[in-house]
């Protein structure tokens, strides 16, 4: 068995930011003439901006010209943008930074596998960008999630074979992609929402020592 490594997704995972994508997409609907529910939610989570945008006209019964998107696109992003304006360490999820410690003491290999363009400014402001030896973010990758470029790109930058690569996820889109590429799954969340996840937990909090010492063949 090689080296085993792990590959973080950002929004919902490591920060509380999948309430706030939510809300301006939210907001931009209402503003539309209709509604969006967080059950419709759930299969915009590790979908990119644009791709969520169409997603959203399709529920609305809208369509729309590019220049009209791309106005939506900006104003949906900056909305975004003024949350994740006051973020701080405090937005770390409970249980994150206690599980992203004992991998750094343990050397094991973390990289980040966002669809975020976003990414690195909100690891800066929760101060966790130095941990991460490899980020791969939405200006990296060209397929979205459920395709794997994301995290198969991750792993080969740190090195490890995709069969030794564990990730971590709250989107369906991630846990596929994730098993797609045949690494091992982990779904942080509802585990009625990510049943095809290999292990399910509501949150970090969850995670024991023991679970990641199994995982990652710690002795
Ligand atoms: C993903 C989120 O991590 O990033 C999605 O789960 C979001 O909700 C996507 O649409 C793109 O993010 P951004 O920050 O580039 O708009
Ligand atoms: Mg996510």
């Amino acid at each position: 068995m090689g080296k085993k490594g792990i590959i973080f997704d950002l929004d919902g995972v490591i920060v509380d930011t999948a309430g706030f994508h939510y809300l301006a997409w939210k907001n931009l609907a209402n503003e539309l003439g209709f509604d969006f529910t967080e059950e419709q939610n759930e299969s915009f989570k590790g979908v990119s901006r644009v791709r969520s945008l169409e997603l959203l006209l399709e529920i609305g019964g809208r369509t729309a010209t590019q220049a009209e998107k791309d106005v939506w696109l900006k104003k949906k992003n900056e909305e975004y943008l003024s949350y994740i304006d006051d973020m701080t360490k405090d937005d770390i999820l409970p249980g994150v930074k206690k599980v992203l410690d004992y991998l750094v003491d343990n050397k094991v290999p973390i990289a980040l596998g966002s669809a975020s363009k976003n990414a690195k400014p909100i690891l800066e402001h929760v101060g966790l960008l130095p941990i991460f030896e490899v980020i791969v973010d939405g200006t990296n990758v060209k397929k979205a999630k459920p395709d794997p470029e994301v995290f198969l790109i991750g792993a080969s930058q740190l090195g490890i074979v995709n069969e030794d690569t564990i990730v971590f996820e709250d989107s369906i889109a991630g846990i596929q992609a994730a098993n797609i590429a045949g690494m091992t799954s982990v779904g942080i969340g509802d585990p009625g929402v990510l049943n095809e996840a290999q292990h399910n937990f509501h949150d970090f909090t969850e995670i024991s020592t023991q679970f990641l010492d199994n995982l990652l063949n710690i002795t």
